[in-house]
């Protein structure tokens, strides 16, 4: 049994929760609205993000007119595997998002490289998609948040429990940027996760909930008594 589990059975009876939601029903909510929910169903399909590669699936991408001068790059997104023709000037950003419909994507400040909001895994590292080039990425392998939602729960769920959102509109890149981190080193100390997460930008301020966040989903144990009541 872990940590969080034996302190959360001796103070079950709070269920950390709100009226008759709990936080964990309300959790399981927030993964939804990150993951599968920022998906756009209606150009994947019946494509689930966590679902590994298979190439006899369906899977549908928005296809934009191109010029002479576009080639085709082969990417594994969420393992899955795409073949698509791109511009040489457009960004993997507008790729990902305008193609693929993976909407956790975001730009708050205008694609300048500043806020991290845009920020994907590419092979292991965590990237800012919009200083990204889309055709230097052939042959490489893709993760956003619509993944990390799938994969990594407990780091989704020690968000929402540490209320480490406001808005909401930064929380995929940091959720992101946090999951690698986590990739690299399972156990982070908190001099780890605020190197890590110190290019990413919150307008609402939510900066040290981070680290609870971050903690809670590695060492299992809760950060923050009564949490969202
Ligand atoms: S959109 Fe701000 S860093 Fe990419
Ligand atoms: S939660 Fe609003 S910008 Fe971060």
């Amino acid at each position: 049994m872990s940590g969080k589990e034996k302190k959360k059975s001796g103070k079950e009876s709070s269920d950390r929760g709100r009226g008759s939601i709990s936080r964990r029903e309300f959790t399981i909510g927030s993964i939804a609205a990150i993951g599968a929910g920022s998906t756009a169903g209606s150009i994947r399909g019946t494509a689930a993000p966590s679902q590994p590669v298979d190439e006899s699936a369906p899977r549908e991408v928005i296809a934009p007119p191109v010029s002479e001068a576009a080639r085709t790059i082969k990417l594994t997104v969420n393992e899955w595997e795409y073949a698509l023709r791109v511009e040489p000037e457009w960004v993997l950003r507008d790729v990902l998002r305008d193609q693929l419909g993976l909407l956790s994507i975001k730009d708050m400040c205008n694609g300048h490289g500043a806020c991290g909001s845009c920020t994907v895994i590419i092979d292991g590292r965590p990237v800012l998609s919009c200083m990204t080039l889309a055709i230097e990425c052939d042959g490489v392998t893709i993760e956003t948040a619509e993944h990390v939602a799938a994969v990594k729960p407990e780091l989704i769920e020690g968000y929402v429990l540490n209320h480490a959102m406001q808005c909401g509109y930064c929380t995929p890149g940091f959720v992101v940027t946090a999951k690698a981190l986590i990739d690299r080193i399972p156990k982070p100390t908190e001099k780890d996760i605020r190197n890590a997460l110190g290019g990413n930008i919150c307008r609402c301020g939510t900066y040290p909930q981070h680290i609870l966040a971050v903690r809670e989903a590695t060492t299992g144990e809760i950060q923050v008594e009564g949490g969202m009541d």
